[in-house]
């Protein structure tokens, strides 16, 4: 006897009245009615077992449903009309879907009639169609503008033997800075104005993560990698603190350039990036080395090529100066390979030479685009001009 009091589960399913309305004892009748469904239809095992089922919840004059609706719904105050109606109508429609599923599992499609029925379809989508009306066009898409300058560079350096090297745009103090022969705290780090991560305090300063200001930290995982001789060049996305204006945007691109062996000297990057320069712009462009400074190069210079629209005469573009500042570079520090050492970067007896350009700057050069902004809005009208 107790152990049947304890199965009061097996009984059969009752609807009863509510006692109130709140919404948890809608949601407990809920639950009822769910798990009684279901255990109900997975003891369906042939077609009167899906008979009977289907009519006791189903059957128009006394099934669960009806007496769902009359007890639950009709009964039930103005007030919670609404609710219980959305109760009803929920339950409804998963009683429908469990007893049509439980009679596709005792009664299988007859393999003609699902042949057929396909063919149906087909017919009525037929007699359906227009093949008057005009057709959907699909425009087709095409390289992005900075993307399409990037390759070119890329292919112009990879001719030169150079492979393409990537890095993370999360990165840490690390690699951004303190490798590259930024101490902590020394001012020139002010030059580049960062996106740190917020709630990295509690780890040590190298380790704390901000969004790569430049390509350089790439020179150095591209060190730790593999040792001299080494050439590469790395494209990627970096991000400075920059208010958005004409030429300035805080998610840009650069390319960096490393190049390391014995016997590399200021003639070879003089002769490489002049080379770059003349296969990207034409060959009449020319190129000026003005001193500068970084701390990961030295000497270190910013490259000016000649005005490829006035032809070195003073235009709008290079604002009356004949020269456009295109990129950095420099010999490689030898503090920098010291950070590299131990993979064979010994500066006694190997150097090299980096450089680093922007991107946008680039194909707005090439394409005549005046306003950074355009690269990054997405407009397809400018976009579909550089298809
Ligand atoms: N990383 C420098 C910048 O973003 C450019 C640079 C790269 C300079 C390599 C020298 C060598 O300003």
């Amino acid at each position: 006897m107790v152990g049947e009091c304890f199965q009061a589960e097996h009984l059969p399913y009752i609807v009863s009245k509510f006692e109130d309305y709140s919404p948890s004892a809608l949601d407990r009748a809920a639950q009822e009615v769910l798990t009684a469904l279901k255990e109900e239809s997975a003891a369906v095992h042939n077609e009167a077992d899906w008979k009977a089922f289907r009519d006791r919840w189903m059957a128009r004059k006394n099934g669960i449903l009806t007496q769902m609706n009359d007890a639950w719904l009709k009964s039930s105050p103005n007030t919670a009309k609404r609710e219980v109606g959305q109760l009803v109508n929920a339950l409804r429609s998963e009683v429908e879907t469990i007893v049509e599923r439980a009679k596709a599992s005792v009664l299988p499609v007859p393999i003609a009639e699902r042949a057929a029925k396909p063919q149906a379809v087909i017919q009525k989508q037929l007699s359906a169609l227009d093949i008057t009306l005009p057709g959907i066009r699909r425009p087709v898409g095409s390289r992005h503008p900075v993307l399409k300058a990037m390759d070119e560079v890329v292919g112009v350096f990879k001719a030169m033997g150079y492979s393409v090297e990537q890095g993370p745009e999360v990165e840490t103090d690390y690699y951004n800075f303190e490798a590259l022969n930024f101490p902590a705290n020394h001012p020139a780090r002010d030059t580049q104005d960062t996106i740190f991560i917020a709630g990295q305090d509690h780890k040590p300063s190298r380790d704390r993560l901000l969004l790569r200001t430049h390509t350089s930290p790439v020179q150095i995982r591209a060190m730790q990698k593999a040792p001299p001789p080494i050439r590469v060049i790395c494209p990627g996305k970096v991000h400075r603190h920059d208010t958005p204006d004409a030429s300035h945007s805080p998610l840009f691109h650069q390319i960096e350039g490393l190049a390391v062996d014995t016997n590399i000297t200021f003639s070879d990057l003089k002769g490489t990036l002049d080379h770059a320069m003349k296969s990207l712009f034409g060959s009449s462009v020319k190129t000026r080395f003005y001193p500068s400074f970084f701390p990961f190069t030295e000497p270190s210079a910013d490259v000016q090529i000649s005005c490829p629209f006035c032809g070195g005469k003073g235009c709008r573009t290079c604002k009356q100066s004949g020269w456009i500042e295109l990129l950095g570079c420099g010999m490689v520090d030898p503090n920098v390979f010291e950070f590299v050492r131990a993979n064979g970067y010994d500066p006694k007896k190997i150097s090299g030479f980096a450089f680093g350009m922007g991107v946008d700057r680039i194909a707005m050069l090439k394409y005549g685009i005046d306003d950074i902004q355009l690269l990054f809005q997405g407009d397809v009208r400018f976009l579909e001009q550089f298809a």
